[in-house]
């Protein structure tokens, strides 16, 4: 996933050369839903990934992700209420379009940190880029004065190709705030704040020395807040996945919140992580305007749960516009036991692709995010997954060779060898234009 090796113009120099490229041949502007935006030598945007922009599967009925989507909706506005009225408000409809303030910086995550590679994300220029966690409207919708809130939507990341990834997905993050009579009604000698802590001046004294909270909360409100989150994000994985789910609660790190944790569920006998979540910074709700409460926040991705409540055998099927996987979903209630199953499935292909690097490049310099875009650029959605087969260093030129193992696979319909050779010289062709390599 996250690797600290990366480059700044190879897939500028791709986007240039490669012959399949729709986006312009000048690299001073790319064009996205009618609208300009200045490139530089971040621009990693391809023109594969903006046919995903705008296809929304979250709000799409019948897409098993809308199903789910539905269900966590329908929980929250179940178990959380004011005087009959549901207290947490849903966004899930903010472009996917974000500035690396509001991606990273509103959220503490340090300048150098692995995620903001460009190895990593899609970036339209060094000022945007495709989110890359529906964190990243946290900050503006807490600026805007709300509470409660329920953020969904696709996200972006560059990552390896196979049936459980894909360079897009969905999430749904949250935020749930509370101020001192809310989280302690029934005690109202507790307080949130430690009485040393300054609330003007929350940059200065909260610091997260301390593993069980932040300096700035007392232990009383940060425990309470724990205990609260753990049983309401239980709570909705009961309400996914049944009474019985086996779960665990994992120790993690989040630059945005301290404590954190992971949450994990056993499924088809291996433990799997569902989501992540925590006390949200104290310096992010200061920045967000004048601070009194103390929050909780989570994120969890839609395509891990939907296939494993549906049995969902590969992440593409929740692109898929075919009526054999559609009509599984169709006209379902959301709540309805569903369990998807195969239309058919249709025999792989396997071609392997071997070069030699230029002298400049290593095994471990070589770009493979920048490698697997160029495949999935070419190859569309048949191919099902690109591994690294075999690697090797010449004895006495000391260059180095790989060997990637294509899979192609349609997801409708069987294809011929043939047409998966064209593919696959097409592809020999760019890796050969684009990154100087020698085919073997
Ligand atoms: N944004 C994190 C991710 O994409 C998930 C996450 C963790 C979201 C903790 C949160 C949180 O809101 O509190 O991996």
């Amino acid at each position: 996933m996250v690797k600290l090796i990366r480059s700044n113009n190879v897939y500028i120099t791709l986007l240039h050369r490669c012959k399949y490229s729709t986006v312009p041949k000048s690299i001073s502007t790319i064009h996205i839903n009618g609208k300009d935006f200045k490139s530089d030598d971040y621009s990693n945007i391809t023109p594969k990934i903006l046919t995903y922009l705008g296809r929304n599967l979250h709000l799409q009925k019948g897409n098993p992700l809308s199903m789910v989507r539905q269900r966590i909706v329908n929980y929250f506005y179940k178990s959380f209420t004011h005087r009959g009225n549901p207290i947490f408000s849903i966004y899930d409809n903010l472009s996917p379009i974000v500035t690396v303030k509001q991606n990273f910086d509103d959220l503490l995550i340090p300048l150098h940190h692995p995620s903001r590679a460009k190895q990593d994300c899609y970036y339209i220029n060094k000022d945007l880029l495709f989110r890359a966690h529906m964190t990243a409207h946290q900050s503006e919708l807490l600026r805007a004065g709300l509470n409660n809130f329920l953020m969904i939507g696709d996200v972006y990341r560059r990552d390896e190709i196979d049936s459980t990834h894909f360079p897009v997905f969905h999430q749904v993050d949250a935020v749930r705030s509370q101020r001192k009579e809310e989280l302690f009604n029934s005690n109202p000698d507790l307080e949130i704040f430690e009485p040393s802590f300054d609330t003007k001046k929350p940059k200065v004294l909260n610091d997260i020395t301390d593993s069980s909270k932040q300096s700035c909360h007392t232990l009383e409100a940060t425990k309470l807040m724990e205990t609260q989150l753990k049983s309401h994000l239980i709570g909705l994985i009961q309400a996914l996945f049944g009474k019985d789910i086996k779960y665990r609660w994992v120790d993690a790190y989040f630059p945005f919140t301290h404590p954190s944790w992971e949450l994990e569920i056993f499924y088809e006998n291996k433990w799997m992580e569902v989501l992540g979540c925590g006390i949200v910074r104290n310096e992010i709700l200061a920045a967000a305007g004048p601070n009194n409460s103390i929050a909780y926040a989570f994120g969890l991705g839609l395509e891990r749960l939907a296939m494993a409540l549906y049995n969902i055998p590969d992440i593409r099927l929740m692109w898929s516009k075919d009526s054999g996987f559609l009509n599984q979903f169709a006209n379902k209630d959301v709540d309805a036991k569903i369990t998807y199953k195969p239309i058919s499935l249709y025999p792989q292909c396997v071609n392997d692709i071997s070069f030699w690097l230029p002298n400049d490049l290593t095994i471990d310099t070589f770009m493979s995010n920048d490698f697997y875009d160029l495949v999935r650029d070419i190859g569309g959605d048949i191919i099902e997954q690109v591994k690294l087969k075999d690697k090797f260093v010449h004895p006495k030129t000391k260059k180095h060779s790989v060997c990637y193992s294509i899979v192609y696979r349609h997801l409708e319909r069987t294809l011929t060898q043939f047409e998966v050779n064209k593919i696959h010289k097409e592809i020999e062709k760019a890796v050969t234009d684009s990154y100087n390599v020698v085919i073997r």
